[in-house]
Formats: structure tokens, sequence, C-alpha cells
């Protein structure tokens, strides 16, 4: 007899990293926030034994997702925003069958992670049982096989195991999270500047050439400046002053936000935007030119590019007000399902 299916609403925020850029890849430290917007899906499931079906429609998409299970190479799925679940239901040892309808208010291509909310959205949505941290590493997996792009835990991790009002201090090698209260009185402000992705962008040549400074110098997360200092070839050297010095930027921004030390977070913002500018080389002369513009604006104590790089969006930390032409963005409690058991 089948099974009836059970309604549900699952959804999962965006995030915002207001320290510590390509870190997460080298096992390095992060320290995102969630974002208070949102990917929901709204469906039935029932227990598929594997085979059933996937059948999505997106508010913003013209093409609907329908997906036979099981999924052989997600990469190759279209519609190609489909190809985010495919991966999902492809790590999925018995991904439930699903009917549904998504809708989304963070906006794609923008730095903000939109594709590892739908990941985890759909992760839950398709049945997954587990803790964040599992639930982080299947959406991580799922987004390499849709993307072919060697990412990082960050983003992932993040939306699991979000809490409201905190951002989150994440070691990327142990995978262990700490919230990290966020003081009163100061707004988190997103700047969208130019969409972008990272899918034949020059992330995969930056995590190519960490993985060369490694092979020199060892793990990046236990160098030393000194250590950095005899790379042989500059440009790796400078790739890897950048992780190092990246991840005591990270630090100190935590201590310095524990003390209420806003304008040595600031300081730090603005210094790990030097860095991926001049060192790591994912800034661009527009995503520049907005970190100088809100940099001067009165009641900033730092701004910076955010995420992958190439493009995106810029974050600010600033007194409530002080800026008016961005997002004030609140943390909130990371991705979540609801199932109606009565159903
Ligand atoms: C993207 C990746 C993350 C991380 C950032 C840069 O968002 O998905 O894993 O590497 O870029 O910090």
């Amino acid at each position: 007899m089948a099974t009836k299916p059970t309604s549900f609403i699952a959804r999962a925020p965006g995030r915002v990293n207001l320290i510590g850029d390509h870190t997460d890849y080298t096992g390095g430290l992060v320290l995102p926030m969630t974002i208070d917007r949102w990917t929901v899906i709204r469906g039935t499931r029932r227990p598929s034994g594997g085979d059933g079906r996937v059948s999505l429609v997106s508010a913003d998409e013209p093409e609907p997702l329908r997906l036979d299970l099981p999924v052989a190479d997600p990469a190759t799925v279209e519609p190609h925003w489909g190809r985010y679940v495919a991966g999902v239901a492809a790590e999925m040892r018995e991904p439930m069958a699903i009917e549904g309808h998504i809708t989304t208010d963070i906006p794609v291509g923008a730095g903000l992670s939109s594709s590892a909310a739908l990941e985890l959205v759909a992760a839950l949505a398709l049945g997954f049982d587990g803790t964040p941290t599992e639930l982080a590493l299947l959406g991580q997996r799922a987004e390499q096989r849709a993307s072919g792009v060697p990412c990082g835990i960050m983003d992932q991790l993040c939306i699991a195991a979000g809490v409201a009002d905190h951002a989150l201090l994440i070691d990327c090698h142990s995978l262990s999270v700490q919230p990290v209260s966020l003081p009163d009185g100061i707004e988190v402000v997103v700047r969208f500047v130019v969409h972008r992705t990272l899918a034949g962008s020059e992330y995969a040549e930056r995590v190519e050439q960490c993985a060369i400074a490694e092979r020199e110098i060892g793990p990046l997360r236990l160098a030393t400046p000194d250590s950095v200092a005899t790379i042989g070839d500059a440009r790796i050297r400078r790739r890897a002053r950048h992780v190092v010095t990246e991840n005591g930027r990270v630090r100190e921004f935590a201590a310095a936000l524990a003390d209420d030390d806003l304008n040595r977070a600031g300081e730090l913002m603005a210094a790990s935007h030097a860095s991926l500018r001049d060192d790591y080389e994912t800034s661009t002369a527009a995503m520049d030119v907005a970190v100088e513009q809100l940099m001067g604006t009165p009641g900033v104590y730092g701004a910076r590019i955010t995420g992958g790089g190439f493009g995106g969006c810029v974050v600010a930390l600033a007194e409530p007000g002080a800026i008016t032409d961005g997002w004030s963005v609140r943390a909130v409690d990371g991705a979540s399902i609801m199932i109606d058991t009565e159903g």
C-alpha cells in the first residue's frame, strides 16, 4: 500500500561573511553569520525507496525541475538550478520523493550563498536526518558535484549551524562552531555591487595555489609569517601570506567584538579587504570603490568584500542608520524543517 504523503515547510537562510575569506579550504578560521533572507520549499513527500521523483517549481525560474531518482550525474541536470538539488539527492542514501514549490529572497550570484541555502533546504526536504555538521558536509559535497567548484565548508556550515543574533567563529579544520554575540548598537550592512559566479572564476586556481604552498611549507593553518617568507615563488608566497594573516585577523576580530572594540574590528575588516585585494587578488575595481566609499562614510567602522570575490557584495559594520544604501541584515537560526505529522 502506498504511504500517504506528508506536508512540510523547509527553509534555509543565506549568509554573509564578516571576516575570514579564502581560508576555509585550508582548514583555517572564518567568522560568518546567517542573514534574515531565506530559501523556502513548501511541499509534500513520501519515502521512495530511492527511485521516486523530485518535482519542484521555483517562483524565480522559468523551468521546473523533474528529477528521477536515483540521480546519476548532477552536473548534467537541466534546468541548471536543479543541479544543486540533484547533487544533494545523489549524495543521500534514500532521498524521498517530493513535490513542492521554492521561493527565495536571497539574491542569486551575489556572494550571499544562495546555492548553499538551496542545497541545505533541499536536503531537509528530501529527508536528511543528522547533525548540522553532517548536513553541511552533505551540502558541500553536493555543491562540488553540481558546480565543479572545489568550495570549502564555510557557507554550508554557517547556514546549518546558524544562531540568531550571533556570528559564528568556525574552525574549518576541526569543524567546531562557536557563536559570537554581536555587540548592541551596531548594524551589519550588505551592499550588492555586481553579479558573479565562482564556476569559471579563478576560485579553483586559488585553491590549487594554496595546495602548492602547502606542499612547500606544510598546512597553512599552522604556518607562520616566517615560514611563508621562505616560499620561493612570489605569487604563491602572496597567496599564502593572505591565508596566514587572515587567520590571525579572524582571531583578533572575535576578540575585538568580545571587548566591544568596534574601531579595532573595523580596522581588521579594512586590512582583510586590502589583503584580498593585494595578496589574494580576488577583488575587483568596482568592489574596491564600494569599500572605499563605505569606509569614508561617517559612522562606518569597517568594510570589506565578502565571500568568494570577483564581484558580489561588500559588507560593513556601522552605527545604526549610518549607511542608507544597503540591506541591514540580522543573524537568524540555521536551516530547519517543519513536518505536518497529522498530514
Ligand atoms: C565561497 C566558497 C566558500 C569560501 C568563500 C571564500 O563562498 O563557497 O567555501 O571559500 O568563497 O571565503
